[in-house]
């Protein structure tokens, strides 16, 4: 069954074509050029906008921050210039991402068993996990709200004369709180890409992943990819573990604790 994952990888765009996605052996194809571009704009002006903001509303903890940008005023008339690219750039990945973003089945099951994804009890996720889990669904859904709270909350505060003071007030308000859970999952999300999850940050910097990385996290898509049971996979490359193992003493805690 084709997702939409698997229809923009299989039908490259105008701005796919501009780069290139090697793939070797042993590796798939996770993130194609464009899916790349769009979260690394997004990443870009999310931190552009939070440095802004942090100087324009925080200015007694967060001064130094407003020299980068050319001093006060030009910070307060970037940040809200900011805001908009990072909420047009992210509704753009959303519309490239609605179809494997869709909450399923698995993912209430998933949530269940949240305790024990966060305690890392289990070396590899249940076999119906697929393209994305559910911790991902929700931070995405999580920036979706908070990027349409950012909007209305923004445009208020830049035009105060039309919309009057308590407008302004709670708008200010809702905006920083939004700011402040968006960033709070982004720490979340920085360190599981990096340290928490090995092998995850090539995802988004040379487009693939390793099969085993694929089959550890996203079992389900990696049989959606390669036709191969993931399970099976796991064991046949266990089984070549323990030979090279044999043959040169242990190479790996990880598959020798699967
Ligand atoms: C230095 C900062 C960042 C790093 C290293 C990073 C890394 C990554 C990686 C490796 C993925 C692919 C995960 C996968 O394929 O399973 C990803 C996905 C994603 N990123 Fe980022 N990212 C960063 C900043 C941001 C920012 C600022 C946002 C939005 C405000 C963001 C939003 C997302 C979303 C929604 C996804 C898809 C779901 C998910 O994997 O959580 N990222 N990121």
């Amino acid at each position: 069954m084709a997702t939409s994952a698997n229809r923009f990888v299989h039908r490259p765009n105008a701005i796919d074509r501009l780069g290139r996605t090697v793939v070797y052996a042993g590796e798939l194809l996770r993130h194609p050029v464009y899916t790349r571009f769009l979260h690394w704009m997004v990443g870009i002006f999310f931190f552009l906008a939070l440095l802004s903001g942090f100087g324009i509303y925080l200015p007694w903890i967060f001064r130094f921050f407003t020299p980068l940008f050319g001093g006060g005023a030009m910070t307060r008339f970037l940040h809200p210039w900011f805001g908009l690219a990072f909420v047009f750039f992210f509704a753009l990945q959303t519309i490239n991402w609605l179809g494997v973003m869709r909450w399923t089945a698995a993912d209430s099951r998933w949530m269940k068993r949240i305790k024990s994804y966060v305690a890392n009890e289990e070396a590899v996720e249940p076999k119906d996990v697929g393209f994305f889990n559910a911790g991902q669904k929700m931070q995405f859904w999580e920036i979706v709200c908070g990027s349409i709270a950012f909007v209305i909350t923004g445009v208020i505060m830049w035009f105060p004369e039309i919309f009057g003071r308590i407008l302004v007030a709670i708008s200010y308000v809702v905006h920083d709180i939004s700011a402040l859970i968006m960033l709070f999952g982004i720490f979340f999300h920085i360190y599981l890409s990096t340290f928490g999850e090995p092998g995850t940050i090539q995802a988004m910097t040379r487009g693939t992943v390793s099969e085993a990385w694929a089959w550890t996290h996203h079992p389900a898509w990696y049989q959606e990819v390669t036709g191969r049971d993931p399970y099976e996979a796991i064991d046949e490359a266990r089984k070549q573990m323990d030979v090279r193992e044999r043959e040169s003493g242990p190479d790996s805690d990880r598959l020798s604790s699967l």
